[in-house]
């Protein structure tokens, strides 16, 4: 079934593809007019650096001119999977795909169907398959939305947990988690005993000048994203709600609540943003989380981050 897709990749097109995070915008990492189109496709700004997708490990030294012990580690425990590391980029990696830095992030995405397009394609750069400033696709009908009904995706579905990868930059000093996603500051703490910064919800402009994509807005469906106060009523029928812990007893069908599952909440918060437009809601507010929001699961940063985001 991938072979079209694979034709299409290898005579420097553009495809979209599932990963366990969210739709990626396929294109050969090594041909400049095929990455130029994944820019043109989305409307990206030229400085906003891609992330380079692996699925062996001998596609890693083309492009990471060192891989340092805990980056190792790193790679050993968490690839296959949500976290991109970002290492001093060899002198050959096209500069059009680290947008002139001197470094370059690489992700070994953990869907069988990217690592068995990768396999036959070789390494492949990708963003989110969406429009730029909008939200994530986490389904195929999310890439037709933004890019149209004849957009070649490789379909399957729903994707998995909905938010972006983690990425943490293995190059700096101290270590810097840019964009929070599954993988938590906990987790790599596991893994490896240096100390990593996390992301400030508005980075500093040295974080901005590193990692480019921090600064654009993004995320944002036409529906105004706000936060929700805790004593707010839902009154309002053209609003969407998001709720996660508030008591709350309405069975109306624009309030949603998740019960404490951030998990759910994560996988389906784009779908919900871009459920919003399609049924001409003017609002989407959403239940405050803080760090006070009692919670099982490390993907409450990685909302706050998005939520945020999405809010501008
Ligand atoms: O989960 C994901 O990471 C998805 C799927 C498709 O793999 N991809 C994704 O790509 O979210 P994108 O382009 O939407 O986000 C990549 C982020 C941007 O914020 C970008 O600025 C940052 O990674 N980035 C890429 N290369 C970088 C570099 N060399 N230094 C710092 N930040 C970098
Ligand atoms: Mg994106």
């Amino acid at each position: 079934m991938l072979d079209r897709y694979v034709h299409i990749l290898k005579n420097a097109g553009i495809v979209a593809f599932p990963t366990e995070t969210v739709y990626g915008l396929g294109a050969d990492a090594w041909n400049t007019t095929a990455v130029q189109k994944v820019f043109d496709q989305k409307g990206r700004p030229a400085d906003n650096p891609l992330i380079v997708h692996v699925a062996s490990e001998d596609m890693i030294p083309q492009f990471a001119k060192t891989v340092s012990d805990d980056a190792q580690k790193l790679m050993d425990h968490f690839w296959p999977g949500p976290l991109t590391l970002i290492f001093e980029k060899e002198e050959d990696v096209l500069d059009i795909v680290t947008a002139g830095l001197d470094t370059v992030a690489l992700r070994w995405p953990m869907h069988p169907l990217s690592q068995d397009l990768i396999a036959r394609t070789g390494p492949l750069v990708a963003p989110s398959a969406n429009s730029s400033g909008r939200p994530s696709p986490t389904r195929p009908e999310h890439v037709l939305e933004d890019f149209g009904d004849d957009f070649p995706v490789v379909r399957a579905g729903e994707t998995n947990i909905g938010l972006e990868s983690t990425v943490l930059d293995v190059s700096a000093k101290p270590y810097q988690i840019y964009r929070p996603g599954a993988i938590s500051t906990e987790d790599i703490g596991e893994v490896i005993t240096t100390k990593v910064n996390e992301t400030t919800s508005q980075p500093k402009e040295d974080a901005a000048a590193k990692s480019p994509g921090t600064k654009y807005s993004h995320y944002s469906p036409d529906a105004a994203v706000r936060w929700l106060e805790k004593d707010a009523n839902l009154s309002d029928p053209e609003t969407l709600y998001l709720l996660h812990n508030k008591s709350a007893n309405s069975s109306d069908s624009n309030v949603i609540h998740y019960k404490q599952d951030y998990e759910q909440m994560a996988h389906e918060l784009y779908d919900r943003f871009r459920q919003a437009d399609r049924n001409n809601y003017t609002a989407v507010a959403v239940e405050r989380i803080n760090d006070d929001t009692p919670s099982n699961s490390h993907i409450t940063i990685a909302l706050i981050n998005r939520i945020s985001k999405a809010i501008g």
